[in-house]
């Protein structure tokens, strides 16, 4: 199931990343909304995009390359800079773009932002990340244009696409499951962005939803992105939830391996700062979901 790709641990740069970013809390002095926004930052793991990846480069303010096969695109600067990152918007314009993909003057925002996921979040999990951007450092470091071709450049042509694969619905809990099943799907479907990376695409690059999961062969820039549900040989059927949780915290698998690609980052700025018990949620529903080979 997994293979040994980086057998020798004490080579491996991405731990001792791990280690270091399970480390850091919330910086000292923030108010209890903001802490709230802050944990909402990581659980949805936005520095993955709007930090670039270079060491010592400024806390989201922008400049890393995301490839696709439609292009590549650069996440934007989202420090309170007022040219540069967000500094002039208003908290309803953070509500548009995370749950509708839309900018402050209404133009369509490109899926590559995954508020197809973030759409579901609570409008009081938004109004805490807003309170906690308020708080970061602006940096005024210009954005990066997008490389992506005609006629994709026509951000209108991105209204198709939403009426095709976009559902702004706000999620719903299962009121027959658990309070940890549902936390669980939240931080899996909303915020944690999960099936972005975990479910196939069609063409389109839209999702396909009957294989929610199964794991993406074709994604760029990575050499294999697994299959996520509980099928005994595909996926993680033979993970025990505390081999979730582990591997979400400290990015080490049950046969002792270390994550790497975009999950190891997606861990590091991610789900190694959320607390033990929303990684056990996240593996409960996890390993709730019907196995697909
Ligand atoms: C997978 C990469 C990715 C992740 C994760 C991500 N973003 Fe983004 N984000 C982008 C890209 C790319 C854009 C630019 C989209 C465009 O130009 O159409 C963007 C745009 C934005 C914008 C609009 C900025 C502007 O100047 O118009 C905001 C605000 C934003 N993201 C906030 C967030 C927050 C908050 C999170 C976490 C909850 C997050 N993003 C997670 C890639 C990402
Ligand atoms: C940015 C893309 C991305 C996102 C978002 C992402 N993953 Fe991953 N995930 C990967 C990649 C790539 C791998 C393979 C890592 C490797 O090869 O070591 C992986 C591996 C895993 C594995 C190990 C499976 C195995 O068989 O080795 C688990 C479990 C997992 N992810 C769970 C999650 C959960 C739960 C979430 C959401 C909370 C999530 N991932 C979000 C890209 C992503």
């Amino acid at each position: 199931m997994t293979t040994r790709r980086q057998p020798l641990w004490f080579l491996s740069a991405a731990a001792l990343l791990l280690a270091a970013g399970a480390a850091a809390g919330p910086p000292d002095g923030l108010s209890a909304e903001e802490e709230a926004g802050w944990y909402i930052l990581r659980a949805g793991a936005c520095a993955a995009c709007h930090t670039a990846a270079y060491d010592g480069a400024p806390f989201l303010a922008g400049g890393r390359p995301i490839e696709t096969p439609f292009g590549t695109f650069y996440g934007p600067n989202i420090t309170p800079d007022p040219l540069h990152g967000i500094g002039e918007w208003r908290r309803e314009d953070l509500h548009r773009a995370l749950s509708q993909g839309l900018d402050p003057e209404g133009r369509h925002y490109y899926p590559v932002f995954p508020y197809t996921a973030y759409a579901g979040m609570t409008g009081e999990d938004i109004d805490a990340l807003w309170a906690y951007l308020q708080t970061v450092q602006p940096v005024a470091k210009p954005n990066y244009r997008h490389e992506v071709s005609w006629p994709l450049s026509h951000r209108s042509l991105l209204f198709g696409w939403k009426m095709l694969n976009f559902d702004p619905a706000p999620f719903e809990p299962d009121p027959e499951r658990s309070e940890s099943w549902n936390r669980g799907a939240y931080l899996v479907r909303a915020l944690g962005h999960c099936a972005e990376c975990h479910t196939p695409r069609n063409l389109a690059g839209g999702l396909d939803h009957s294989r929610a999961f199964a794991g993406n062969p074709d994604a760029p820039g990575e050499t294999r992105i697994p299959n996520i549900t509980p099928h005994p040989e595909e996926g993680v059927g033979d993970w025990r939830e505390r081999h979730i949780v582990r591997y979400l915290g400290f990015g080490v698998t049950p046969d002792g391996d270390f994550a790497g690609g975009s999950m190891a980052e997606f861990i590091e700025v991610g789900s190694s700062h959320l607390t033990d018990g929303d990684r056990r949620a996240i593996a409960e529903y996890i390993l709730s979901l019907e196995p697909i080979p």
